[in-house]
């Protein structure tokens, strides 16, 4: 039986993709009997063994603006520092090479990514604590290992996917490699947790379309919307290259790649399908909300935190809650709420200083040239550093 969720009894829900992630989230345990993924949940799988160690010569993912963040995070040596993003450990294990006797807590919420984190446990005695778990359990994370707020001297946060995650086929990112239709960061570990494949298959059209305008800013979202419904009428969708067909299907063949990325290199017409799909699933913008709360809670005053992202969503959401502005309604997000500059600034002092950060740097960091050549993967990502007050 495939449950069909409607947002159309409340027009405010259709809004904003918050509140589509709220219906969901609602609707889950009725879905748990008919979803793709779930329901033949395979439980917390453990890819570590096919995955390059961290150690090796070529790192299983290329961190990101590496110098600038170990410039700007500035650790000393002694200091207790936050990878709030371990993934391929890339970042934590230039932070373990620069600085001496330095502890690194390594979390992420993908299985996998921990898995490399023991390994590095090991090699480097006891300087590197995994954590496994979401930026939304962080705090309790902490406070199960006695760490208090206020008592950690800098923090990193490198948002989005590993290419662990987006080059294993099975796990479902990929729209160039056909897999199973997934997408959770997660791995098995919350059987119940919707896939896309759920997404897809479940969802009113009216909800999908939403999905897509609001977390892929696709201006085709309805068109896409419609022909998803259409083709699983005849078939469930189950696997990224099918949706990529039934997305393309809905194009002539000529634009297919007529979409350009940031450097002006083509881009498939479903790739901000994927992006929405992704972002959905895995309740992206509310977790990295959620995680710089967390940063602000667990920073020592003078400490430093550096934040990376990859799309304008995510680049949106830190450069507002870095400025102080109160972000506790993500109905902010709504990209039809941009730009009306009638939020209020709660993190801001009457003189117009913010209360929690200071920028180290007043414009947003983008990668060099020369590194964008070497890891194209990182060309749109932006690097913002501040210190807590
Ligand atoms: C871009 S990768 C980080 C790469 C890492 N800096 C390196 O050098 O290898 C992002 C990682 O963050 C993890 N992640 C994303 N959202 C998360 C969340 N809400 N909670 C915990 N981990 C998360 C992903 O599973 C992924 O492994």
């Amino acid at each position: 039986m495939v449950f069909h969720m409607s947002l159309r009894s409340n027009p405010m829900l259709r809004k904003t993709h918050l509140a589509v992630w709220r219906t969901w989230r609602s609707c889950k345990l009725s879905l748990h009997s008919s979803t793709v993924c779930a329901s033949s949940g395979p439980g917390p799988v453990d890819r570590s063994e096919e995955l390059s160690p961290v150690s090796a010569e070529k790192p299983p993912h290329t961190p990101v603006m590496l110098k600038e963040v170990l410039h700007y995070l500035d650790i000393q040596p002694g200091q207790v520092v936050l990878d709030m993003t371990f993934g391929g450990g890339g970042h934590t294990k230039a932070i373990l090479n620069m600085v001496p006797e330095v502890t690194v807590l390594a979390l992420d919420r993908d299985p996998t990514a921990i898995s490399l984190a023991q390994q590095l446990a090991k090699e480097y005695s006891g300087r590197v604590k995994p954590l496994l778990g979401q930026f939304s359990e962080l705090e309790a994370l902490l406070s199960n290992m006695n760490i208090k707020p206020g008592s950690i001297d800098a923090v990193l946060l490198d948002a989005g996917c590993s290419s662990m995650q987006m080059d294993q086929a099975e796990r479902g990112f990929s729209l160039s490699k056909d897999g199973p239709l997934d997408m959770r960061m997660d791995g098995g570990r919350y059987p119940d947790m919707p896939c896309a494949a759920d997404v897809v298959n479940t969802l009113d059209q009216q909800a999908l379309a939403s999905i897509l305008t609001a977390y892929g800013e696709e201006r085709q979202a309805r068109k896409i919307a419609s022909a998803i419904v259409e083709a699983r009428r005849v078939n469930p969708i189950t696997r990224t290259q099918q949706l990529a067909s039934v997305v393309a299907g809905s194009f002539p063949a000529a634009v297919l790649y007529a979409r350009k990325d940031r450097l002006q290199r083509s881009a498939h017409v479903a790739t901000k399908t994927f992006q929405a799909l992704r972002i959905f699933v895995n309740d992206e913008l509310n977790e990295l909300h959620a995680g710089l709360r967390a940063a602000r809670s667990v920073l020592t005053p003078g400490g430093r935190l550096c934040v990376i992202t990859f799309h304008s969503l995510e680049d949106r959401l830190v450069k507002r809650f870095l400025q102080g502005e109160d972000l506790s309604n993500l109905d902010h997000f709504s990209p039809r709420k941009q730009g009306t500059g009638k939020q209020k600034l709660v993190g801001e002092k009457r003189d117009g200083e913010n209360v929690y950060w200071l920028p180290l740097r007043r414009k947003v960091i983008t990668p060099e040239r020369d590194d964008v050549k070497e890891n194209p993967r990182g060309r749109s990502s932006k690097l913002r550093a501040v210190v807590r007050r």
